[in-house]
């Protein structure tokens, strides 16, 4: 099977009541947890990259890892590009062989949000692929980029079917609360997010697809397993799965982690390094963080998500 788009895989996922994972890329253990995953709960998968794991592990190693999981799992399986910020790293995106990009102009002004999120759809559309656009702004940390607390701000209900009629967009990533990264509240905080915000934008976009970025949860096991073997994260808070749960039977086609794969990654390697400090092969190291990916994965995919045998 080739790789496939996300149009399909949304209009299964909103009518079912569920959401597609959208698990970040970065190199061969990271796509063969994910994958070992999906394909052992027979689960539909965005996987994408963002313009930082283009950097570090090169656009044509990741295009070729995605396609030889393809060809082990037999899974529809769409390659998206994550937080593109200008026309050219989509359309570089789109000519080597990506079935989806995100154009984020959120920190643009709306009319410039609209004018390149408008040119990039015409573009990706002429190619067979869909477009992810962006309105509102999340608060954290994206590619090097911290976007403040202050200068977060939630998507206005108001401007989303003007944004969606006037680009062509395939689908939308709201700002409801959410943030990237894996401090996501401070200590103390209660999460909350804008279900009310989610209910208008469905009102106003009925069948349309909603993206959820910033939803890691901050699994508090993993946090508690790296500072237990030697590192020094702070208080970190993610969002709450029944909240994740709740948006997947909304509005929301996809859900967006990475955080939670990172923190998953570390722990199982600290873990392993503080019980065999002698051990200095990669594969030692890397294998029980692949597994711990992959358990990651299906907990993901069955109790969050809800997208399990959806394939
Ligand atoms: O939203 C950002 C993702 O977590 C990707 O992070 O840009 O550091 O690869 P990155
Ligand atoms: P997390 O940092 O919550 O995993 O969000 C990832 C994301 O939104 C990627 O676009
Ligand atoms: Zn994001």
């Amino acid at each position: 099977m080739p790789l496939v788009t996300t149009k399909e895989m949304f209009e299964k996922a909103y009518k079912g009541g569920y959401a597609i994972g959208a698990f970040n890329v970065n190199n061969m253990e990271i796509i063969q947890g994910i994958t070992e995953a999906a394909k052992e709960e027979n689960a539909p998968l965005i996987l994408q990259v963002s313009s930082g794991a283009r950097k570090y592990a090169n656009h044509t190693y990741l295009v070729k890892l995605v396609e030889a999981a393809i060809e082990e799992t037999g899974l529809p399986i769409a390659l998206h590009l994550d937080h593109g910020d200008t026309f050219e790293l989509c359309k570089s995106c789109i000519d080597g062989g990506f079935t989806s990009v995100m154009i984020d102009g959120s920190h643009h002004s709306f009319e410039d949000n609209i004018a390149l999120t408008k040119q990039v759809v015409e573009y990706a559309h002429a190619h067979g692929v869909s477009v992810e656009g962006e309105l509102g702004r999340l608060a954290g940390i994206e590619d090097a980029v911290n976007v403040s607390d202050k200068d977060a701000s939630y998507t206005d209900p108001d401007q989303v079917q003007e944004f969606v009629e006037k680009t062509g967009v395939d689908s939308l990533a709201i700002a409801i609360g959410t943030s990237h990264g894996a401090y996501k509240f401070k200590p103390g905080q209660k999460p909350q997010l804008r279900f009310d915000i989610l209910e208008e934008v469905e009102k106003r976009l009925p069948g349309f697809p909603i993206v959820l970025h910033g939803a890691s949860s901050v699994i508090p096991e993993y946090v508690n397993i790296i500072n237990a073997n030697g590192g020094r994260m702070p208080d970190a808070i993610g969002i709450p799965e029944d909240m994740l749960r709740k948006a997947a039977s909304m509005a929301v086609c996809k859900i967006n982690i990475d955080s939670d794969l990172r923190l998953a990654m570390t722990a199982a390697i600290r873990e392993h390094f503080n019980q065999y400090p002698e051990h200095f092969d990669p594969r030692q190291y890397l294998s029980p963080a692949r597994a711990n990916i992959k358990s990651l994965v299906k907990h993901k995919l069955v109790n969050v998500l809800g997208c399990n045998n959806k394939a």
